[in-house]
């Protein structure tokens, strides 16, 4: 089977209602990216911080996957996929995706501000965290996602993943953050490179197959591109 591997950004689930970062009308339009996303804002008003991502939390259990989540999921009887996803909503996942790998951090899960490995899961039930939940080390919790300024763990997986594919496709990305935005330069030479997204998105790298279509309409006409080749 030929693997193909999807690297995804907030485009994916914006039709399943999740706003993405930069947009018009994106979260960094509503919201302070140094005061909600960063190690500095999260000393500076913790409370803050939860609560944004309790916003996201109960947005993201809230929300279904698209036709493109599940296409990509579908896709699994006729390749290796491997998701690669910048987003911290668990849609991939909720469609059937077997293969998911969250660069920066699942909205699901939280962790202690002193153990990074000390990681709890969060229900539809008691979707929030407040100043004074603490983990079993008696500290406090933290979302678990990767905020600017701080280490991307999972990259080097992700690079080792891009390295093997033998086709990229990248959908819903704007390609403004790194490393993430990085990891296209990984790709074997040749390797087709197919983009998904309604609006121009620019990159460095030539012969980028662009299909100017939202993620649903998007991963339609990708699996009409490349078929069920199992060879
Ligand atoms: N289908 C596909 N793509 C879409 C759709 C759609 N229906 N609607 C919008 N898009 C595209 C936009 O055109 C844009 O190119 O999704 C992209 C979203 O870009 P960003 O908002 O910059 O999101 P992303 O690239 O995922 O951001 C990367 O930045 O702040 C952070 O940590 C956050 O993981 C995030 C990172």
């Amino acid at each position: 089977m030929k693997t193909i591997v999807v690297l995804t950004g907030a485009g994916m689930s914006a039709e399943s209602g999740i706003s993405t970062f930069r947009d018009s009308g994106g979260l960094w339009d509503q919201y302070n990216v140094e005061d909600v996303a960063t190690p500095e804002g999260f000393r500076k008003n913790p409370e803050l911080v939860l609560d944004f991502y309790n916003k996201r939390r109960r947005e993201s259990f809230g929300a279904k996957p698209n036709l493109g989540h599940t296409g990509l999921a579908a896709m699994e009887t006729d390749f290796n996929v491997h998701v690669i996803t910048q987003n911290v909503d668990n849609l991939h996942e909720k469609a059937g995706s077997t293969n998911v790998l969250h660069l920066h951090g699942e909205l699901v899960k939280v962790r202690s501000v002193n153990n990074p490995d000390l990681i709890y899961t969060l229900t539809e039930d008691n979707p929030d965290i407040h100043i004074g939940d603490k983990g079993e080390d008696g500290a406090q919790l933290r979302p678990h996602i990767v905020w600017f300024g701080e280490a991307v763990p999972a990259i080097e997986e992700a690079m080792n993943i891009v390295q093997k594919a033998d086709i990229l496709v990248i959908i819903g990305t704007s390609l403004n953050v790194y490393p993430a935005a990085g990891l296209i330069n990984y790709v074997k030479e040749g390797t087709p490179i197919y983009l998904i997204d309604p609006q121009e998105v620019r990159t460095n790298v030539q012969g980028v197959h662009f299909i100017r279509k939202g993620a649903s309409e998007g991963v339609k006409e990708l699996r009409q591109i490349v078929g069920n080749s199992r060879e």
